[in-house]
């Protein structure tokens, strides 16, 4: 096992550049992250029936997730323990069972062997079908519709593992009827590190009125006014680290900001904010209005006001393959959630502006570390390191403003424990830092 101890230093906020680049600390990733983090599968909406089924990854492992005639979710290895052929070929439908396209053997909706070709006259029924499953997800959960799983028997729950990001998130998931995530999903390669994209939608308030400077423009929206960084008040908003590795940026009242038609949606919120109130207390009233950039560690981020889901699906250490969603309130008016669709494309999807804006960059971050003395080098997220602290009403470690890379050094913390191997008792102890002492107003 390569020694990660000196990768990630000064409490998250130094990280070296081999990171982004070098086979062995990918291989350990695959290793040590995606086959033990809780991963995002689907959300529920996508699984309404019984049969019900999606194809997806877990790291670079290739799952079916299925909708169980007791209504219950499982996934399982997408390879056939015959021979190892690729099962299932579509991305998404509705199937009585799933049939091997090499010899024949054909598997339930749970990943149980049911149907095996000459099997009196070639086995001489001597095969023990329960051996021959397809390998399961040890488990497989669903925090208010947003369905996860971990390959790890010995992960904590779903809820756990969430830990107060879930508190946070459920300022737009406990929203009456809940919500959706429109697909299917819009899929786009980028040459770079998983991780590059993560730290970006976590914890890059910085970068909004410099690199967006050209599409916020365009756009016209009433964010247009932070192009250059003028006017931008690096106070407003909170940036917040959850632990667990989890975080996210807000910015008040922005929500609908980005919209070019915003007022069916302001009007919107404006109607459900009350409600909101009533079933949350003020402040996730008013996080409802915000407009939030959000990674859950690992590699699943979302931007809630202009309502992009995103998974960063690794290949590699240096290419990823981006799936998107919109997310959306399911009460929400048909219109109102087409033009959430029309504002993602037009910004998050694969030609959307801000995406291309953000891939150019994210490419050059993971690319430049080819070089030999390159990697060798650190790189650095220490912004707003002596401002974080202890919230008073508000948990995780909190930082005043999204201009800040609170949220980058809580990720990067968290991926350091992963690499080292700790167990989930150790990780569950997550050591404090300096921000504990500190109070933030
Ligand atoms: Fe699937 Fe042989 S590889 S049935
Ligand atoms: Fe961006």
């Amino acid at each position: 096992m390569k020694d990660v101890s000196k990768l990630i230093l000064e409490d998250g906020a130094v990280q070296n550049r081999s990171i982004y680049w070098d086979q062995d600390i990918y291989e350990q990733e695959l290793e040590h992250i995606f086959a033990r983090a809780w991963l995002f599968l689907a959300h529920e909406s996508q699984l309404p029936n019984t049969g019900d089924f999606l194809t997806t990854r877990m790291g670079e492992d290739n799952v079916i997730v299925a909708r169980q005639a007791d209504g219950s979710i499982k996934a399982f290895i997408n390879s056939c323990p015959h021979r190892g052929n690729v099962v299932c070929h579509a991305d998404s439908g509705n199937a009585k069972a799933f049939t091997c396209a090499y010899h024949g053997w054909a598997f339930g909706l749970g990943g149980e062997l049911v149907t095996v070709p000459l099997e009196h006259d070639a086995y001489y029924n001597a095969i023990e079908r329960p051996r021959y499953a397809m390998h399961p997800v040890a488990k497989v959960e669903s925090y208010k519709g947003l369905v996860f799983g971990t390959f790890d028997a010995g992960a904590p729950s779903l809820r756990d593992y969430l830990g107060d990001m879930a508190w946070y998130m459920d300022t737009f998931l406990d929203v009456p009827g809940g919500i959706e995530l429109l697909g299917p999903p819009m899929k786009s390669i980028l040459n770079c590190n998983w991780k590059v994209p993560t730290e970006n939608f976590i914890a890059d308030g910085y970068h909004v009125g410099w690199a967006h400077a050209a599409a916020l423009k365009a756009i016209e929206s009433p964010l247009s006014p932070l192009v250059g960084n003028q006017a931008y008040d690096v106070n407003t908003g909170l940036q917040v680290t959850t632990r667990g590795g989890h975080g996210f940026g807000v910015i008040w009242d922005a929500a609908a900001a980005i919209h070019p038609v915003g007022e069916a949606y302001a009007q919107w919120l404006a109607q459900r904010t009350p409600i909101m109130r009533e079933r949350l207390g003020d402040w996730r009233a008013k996080f409802y209005n915000g407009h939030w950039d959000a990674s859950i560690f690992p590699n699943c981020s979302f931007l809630y006001g202009t309502n992009t889901w995103k998974l960063w699906q690794p290949m590699g250490p240096h290419h990823i393959e981006v799936w998107t969603w919109t997310l959306v309130e399911k009460d929400m008016p048909d219109e109102l959630k087409q033009m959430m669709v029309a504002t993602n494309m037009m910004t998050f999807g694969t030609a959307g502006m801000l995406e291309t804006d953000d891939g150019e960059n994210m490419e050059q971050c993971t690319g430049s570390n080819r070089g030999w003395v390159t990697r060798r080098g650190k790189l650095f997220s220490g912004m707003g390191q002596v401002r974080e602290g202890h919230h008073p009403e508000l948990p995780g470690i909190v930082a005043k403003g999204i201009v800040c890379e609170t949220s980058n050094r809580g990720f990067y913390r968290r991926w350091a424990q992963f690499m080292s191997g700790k167990s989930w008792d150790e990780l569950a102890r997550e050591p404090g830092n300096a921000a504990d002492k500190r109070e933030v107003a």
